[in-house]
């Protein structure tokens, strides 16, 4: 007995330790929060994907503090504060922000840890981090894929480059250096200037040329090519470019996807001059993401091309077996020879609700028949029921009437199959990890950043 109980202390002590790292906040944050910089969970009691975080969130909270970092970890339930969630622009659950003064910054990454750790450290740190040496600066690069890179002294460039990394830095890290850091075979044309290095070489921007420098760096925050997941191609969307899919088996690659991997990684490469404007390249692994993108059913392996602005797509008509082939392709997409599939439209969206229906429908019985059987089948059964004896009743009961019960049983099973919490789960379901659950409604916000004006 008393062995239980002091467990139970122990246990209870130990929960009091463990969320003590996570801060419960309330009202009172409104005020309170200016002083630090805090990483904040905002969460509603009832939504299952803030509870998925709830663990998640205690281990972050426990790391931070561990670490030393000066970032304080706090949760918040955003139904009972409304006030506080509606200030700072929460819109959905869970909402992950970093607040730091003036700036809210969304987290759209996965809910991972490590993740949610970096991305703290990464936006709670100096927007510009400044490289004082060579040997930082190779350090510095054999840690970043892509990194971004200020070469010069004061000047209005540089005060663009920041406001700009203050913005983007929710994807990236932003530098600075002097020229003398850089390797010597970097040469710049003129100073100051704004580098990117990434796959294996650097390129400079060029005001004329590239646009903006915000929708430049945008553009080039990811490296030529890359292996694509449901949640990158979220991500891509944002740049606006199109992205070149080689659908393959990476895990089982027959002959086929390796030369298609190949080709399509080629040209990443030698055509950057050519594409990099408009395209995004990579290969994904197996066609469940795109199949239910498209909803409809790709060969693998084979070269798809997605326009994230509109939803279209766009499928060779030809075999890809050369270079050529594939150069020939993208330019086809490009000069508007090739046909458009899918796309935003009415009729598009009308077919998703259907498509997404369908597929609850069907990863509900896979997941649990019984339930699957009782949900379906009950309404389904009434109506059968309905129907024989509508079949069988005299027909002097006259055809109005049976016209009736035909639309009343048509209305049960649908508000049957679509009630909203099924559909959730279903969701889950059906695509636990594929990064799809990003894209809901639960950060329907775009915007990384937001000023607050006080
Ligand atoms: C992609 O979509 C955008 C937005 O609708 C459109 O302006 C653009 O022309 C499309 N690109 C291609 C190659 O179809």
């Amino acid at each position: 007995m008393t062995v239980k109980i002091s467990l139970f202390y122990a246990a209870a002590v130990c929960t009091a330790v463990v969320s003590a790292f996570v801060e419960e906040l309330d009202d009172s944050f409104k005020d309170s929060r200016m002083g630090d910089t805090w990483i904040v969970d905002f969460y509603a009691p009832w939504c299952g994907h803030c509870k998925k975080l709830e663990p998640v969130w205690h281990e972050v909270g426990a790391e931070m503090r561990s670490s030393g970092s000066p970032v304080r970890v706090g949760k918040i339930d955003a139904t009972a504060y409304s006030s506080v969630a509606s200030e700072l622009g929460v819109r959905g659950y869970p909402t992950i922000k970093l607040l730091k003064g003036d700036l809210a910054y969304n987290y759209r990454g996965p809910r991972t840890k490590d993740d949610i750790i970096e991305f703290a450290n990464r936006v709670a740190g100096p927007v510009v981090r400044s490289l004082p040496s060579q040997q930082m600066f190779e350090h510095v690069q054999k840690r970043h894929n892509v990194l971004f890179l200020y070469v010069g002294g004061e000047s209005p460039l540089k005060e663009k480059y920041i406001e700009v990394a203050s913005e983007l830095i929710v994807y990236t890290y932003f530098f600075s250096a002097l020229e003398e850091v850089l390797p010597k075979h970097v040469t710049l044309q003129e100073l100051p200037a704004v580098l990117v290095f990434k796959d294996g070489t650097y390129f400079v921007y060029d005001e004329y040329e590239d646009g903006d420098l915000s929708s430049w760096i945008n553009k080039e925050r990811f490296q030529g090519y890359l292996h694509i997941d449901g949640f990158t191609l979220y991500e891509l969307e944002d740049t606006g470019k199109l992205v070149g899919i080689a659908v393959i088996d990476d895990k089982n690659p027959s002959e086929e996807s390796i030369r298609l991997k190949s080709i399509i990684q080629t040209v990443a490469k030698d055509y950057r001059e050519h594409f990099n404007r408009d395209f995004q390249f990579g290969h994904m692994d197996g066609n469940d993401y795109i199949n239910s993108l498209i909803m409809d059913e790709v060969t693998v392996p084979t070269i798809i091309v997605l326009n994230t602005s509109n939803q279209q797509y766009f499928l060779p008509s030809q075999p890809i077996e050369h270079i050529e082939d594939l150069v020939r392709f993208i330019n086809e997409v490009l000069d508007g020879t090739a046909q458009a599939q899918g796309g935003d439209g009415i009729l598009q969206r009308i077919k998703r609700v259907i498509y997404d229906a369908k597929s609850t429908v069907v990863s509900v019985i896979k997941s649990s028949p019984l339930l699957g059987c009782f949900l379906f089948g009950l309404p389904l059964g009434v109506i059968s029921i309905m129907c024989y004896g509508i079949c069988t009743a005299d027909s002097d009961d006259g055809s109005e009437e049976v016209e009736l019960l035909k639309r009343e049983g048509r209305d049960q099973e649908l508000t049957d199959e679509g009630s909203e919490e099924e559909l959730e789960d279903g969701n889950d379901e059906q695509q636990p990890e594929s990064g799809a659950e990003y894209s809901d409604e639960e950060c329907e916000e775009k915007t990384s950043t937001e000023k607050k004006t006080d």
